[in-house]
């Protein structure tokens, strides 16, 4: 090998070298914005359902075999421009919340399997049911609504 085919070979592994090491770079920083509940596979969708608009107000109907209908379900209500978070706590009562996320306004449509979270897919922030942070980015609690449940009905009062 003379001089000038080693410096070739030399500069080449530089290259790559280099390379390299900015590949890492940018997968680790991709890596930064991933949802780390969902790299260990405890995330799913929310169901959706559509609710109805009154007067500041939407409603929906809750039955047998609504997403709702059992105690600790969750769901994503929507009508409009809508999106509320709404979690059963107990046979007669439920907590909604807004689905807009406060770090960015990304929608809110996901939550951990055990249903003790709400989990944002932009940027990885968690909420409580109850709106309150339980992992940022996100440092301020989701807008909470009053609710009530008569005859079968779920009102969500939202202004
Ligand atoms: S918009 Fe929800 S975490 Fe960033």
């Amino acid at each position: 090998m003379n001089r000038k085919q080693f410096i070739s070979r030399i500069s080449g592994g530089a290259v790559l070298i280099a390379l390299t090491s900015s590949s890492s770079f940018f997968i680790n920083a991709c890596s930064n914005t991933s949802n780390p509940v969902n790299s260990q596979g405890g995330v799913a969708s929310l169901p959706v359902i559509q609710g109805t608009a009154g007067t500041n107000t939407i409603t929906l109907a809750i039955g047998a075999t609504s997403p709702l209908a059992a105690v600790n379900s969750v769901a994503l209500i929507q009508n409009g421009s809508s999106r509320i978070l709404v979690k059963r706590i107990s046979d007669t009562s439920f907590l909604a919340v807004s689905a807009i996320c406060t770090h960015a306004g990304c929608v809110i449509t996901e939550y951990t399997i055990s249903g003790a979270a709400y989990v944002c897919p932009c940027h990885g922030s968690q909420f409580h049911p109850d709106g309150t942070v339980l992992q940022g980015p996100a440092s301020s609690g989701l807008t909470t609504y009053p609710t009530q449940f008569a005859n079968g009905q779920l009102t969500v009062t939202i202004k």
